[in-house]
């Protein structure tokens, strides 16, 4: 286990010049009381119900086993060796290859190491912003050995009620209005300009470009964009969503680089399960046949393993690894910037639900640290097989040549033209494809009849439109994007994107999905 606590290591950098102005000032609203909790103490101070009046008497959860789903699957059903599968076991009536636990309304021993943790008495009541202890040291723990942040004393973690409230807490502590943040020029979560203004940092099939980001820095004139230059970068530490590039370790060190030398506090979110970008393609059977620990060992970097001075914030969820009705996630980060985040979750959400966090946090314990990362792991196979059963379609229907220098084809129609590029997409988790609009008949002259801009829009929609006639429904790359229209358009962008996300449909779904992509994009060349 890493210690976050080792006193010889240097302690985080004070980064309060950051904080927004609306906060400078705000106090924990309940501090720390020495008082509560003292053997025998009559406590009259909170307001809350009583245990007994909670209606709930427990709750029980019956739940999966770690190792549901094969690390080398066929298919996309939880197939456990030795046990009938669980749709069988549904059509079957049969029992299903779960198991169960319950959550009492009182632990008869809160101490004992093994067993249950959590209970209602604490679950059904305010929880404590950090959450409840068990779950707290459970993550604290996970994310010690996930993240290996060990490069300066005291690193902590705080829970969240998810990814989108861990980005807004971020920005409502360090951006005042009118200020702007750095972020990946296709990102999620644009829809935080609501609170501040995103500024996009171009990228290519590796994600943020350094030098591009250093060049905006060193060139930014307050005056030209109207705000002072963004201290505050917004990126995704693994899979991007929705272009499916992932940061490479170089990258994400050349990063943390600049983010020094400019005084910048980077906000990683890490929503997908961690994954490693040599294997974004295909996880080998070396791979598969790694240990959990070893596996988990291999996954590509976080920021926070190379953070010396406690400047980056990482945001998790368990959205895509438990499910995103739970509403649960959490930072990892030095414990000032833990401190400010905390005070702004009391005013606001306070902490999420104490059930959920005593189901997840049963769960997890369950499962144990290997347990969660098999998985996790269990799901990444799934993702792949679900992608592989996509793009087989692409590549039936398609005339595809595999990219020589990076892990992206290009597909052309069957018998088509040299060089007559259709669409692209690289190999990665999610689809995101691009098509190539100077391929198409009508794009020069719509072009020059009004500009680059409103052309691609025009043909973005008509081409989106005609999937959804067609029967598919994909989103377009637009919605993602920070730059406008035009300022794509003058960067020479030529490409309408459009994201598929293959995480739900069936088989027979995505394949007739696919075939139906296959055909619309080749007819949306035809004129
Ligand atoms: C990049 C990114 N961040 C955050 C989220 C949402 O996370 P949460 O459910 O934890 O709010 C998503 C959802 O897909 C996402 O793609």
């Amino acid at each position: 286990m890493l210690s976050y606590s080792d006193e010889k290591k240097p302690k985080a950098i004070d980064l309060s010049h950051h904080y927004a102005d609306a906060v400078k000032d705000l106090k924990n609203t309940f501090p720390a009381n020495p008082f509560r909790g003292k053997p025998g103490i009559v406590d009259l101070d909170a307001g809350i119900p009583a245990t007994a009046y909670f209606p709930i008497e427990s709750v029980t959860v019956e739940h999966l086993n770690q190792d549901a789903y094969p690390l080398s699957p066929t298919d996309v059903v939880p197939t456990n060796s030795g046990l009938f599968s669980w749709i069988t076991s549904i059509f079957s009536g049969r029992s299903a290859s779960t198991k169960s636990f319950t959550i009492p309304r009182y632990l008869e021993d809160p101490s004992a190491t093994e067993g249950a943790k959590f209970e209602l008495k604490s679950a059904l009541t305010y929880s404590p912003n950090a959450g409840l202890a068990p779950l707290k040291k459970w993550i604290h723990d996970w994310s010690g050995h996930a993240n290996k942040p060990a490069l300066y004393c005291g690193l902590d973690t705080l829970i969240t009620t998810g990814a989108t409230d861990g980005w807004t807490r971020v920005v409502r502590a360090f951006l005042n209005p009118g200020e702007g943040f750095l972020a990946d020029d296709y990102n999620a979560l644009t829809q935080a300009g609501a609170f501040a203004r995103p500024v996009s940092i171009p990228t290519d099939v590796h994600g943020i470009k350094p030098a591009e980001l250093e060049h905006l820095l060193a060139t930014w004139e307050e005056n030209d964009h109207g705000f002072p230059r963004p201290r505050l970068l917004y990126t995704q530490g693994g899979i991007n969503n929705p272009t499916g590039q992932i940061l490479t370790t170089e990258r994400k060190k050349a990063i943390y680089d600049i983010a020094v030398r400019y005084d910048i506090i980077i906000a990683p979110t890490q929503y997908l399960p961690p994954s490693n970008e040599k294997e974004r393609v295909k996880a080998t059977e070396a791979a598969k046949k790694k240990t959990d620990e070893e596996w988990l060992d291999s996954v590509t970097p976080s920021f926070l393993s190379f953070d010396y001075q406690g400047r980056v914030i990482r945001i998790d969820t368990f959205s895509k690894t438990i499910g995103p009705g739970v509403r649960l996630g959490y930072y990892t980060t030095s414990p000032s910037l833990r401190r400010i985040l905390d005070i702004l979750g009391s005013v606001s959400n306070s902490a999420p639900s104490g059930l959920t966090q005593a189901i997840v946090g049963q769960l997890l314990y369950t499962f144990q640290r290997d347990g969660f990362t098999r998985w996790i792991r269990g799901l990444g196979a799934q993702y792949e097989l679900r992608r592989n059963w996509s793009l087989d379609v692409l590549f039936h229907n398609l005339h595809i040549e595999k990219s020589q220098t990076s892990s992206s084809f290009i597909a052309n129609r069957k018998g088509g033209k040299d060089n007559e590029k259709l669409l692209s997409k690289s190999l990665f988790s999610f689809g995101w494809f691009a098509i190539h609009l100077q391929n198409h008949p009508s794009f020069p002259s719509l072009s020059a009849s009004t500009s680059a801009a409103a052309a691609k829009t025009l043909l973005a929609d008509k081409l989106w439109n005609n999937l959804g006639e067609a029967g598919v429904l994909f989103r377009l790359g637009e919605l993602f994007a920070v730059p406008t229209p035009e300022e794509r358009a003058h960067n020479g962008e030529q490409v309408i994107y459009l994201r598929a996300s293959h995480s739900s449909s069936t088989r027979e779904e995505l394949e007739r999905a696919f075939k139906i992509f296959a055909d619309v994009v080749v007819k949306f060349f035809d004129h």
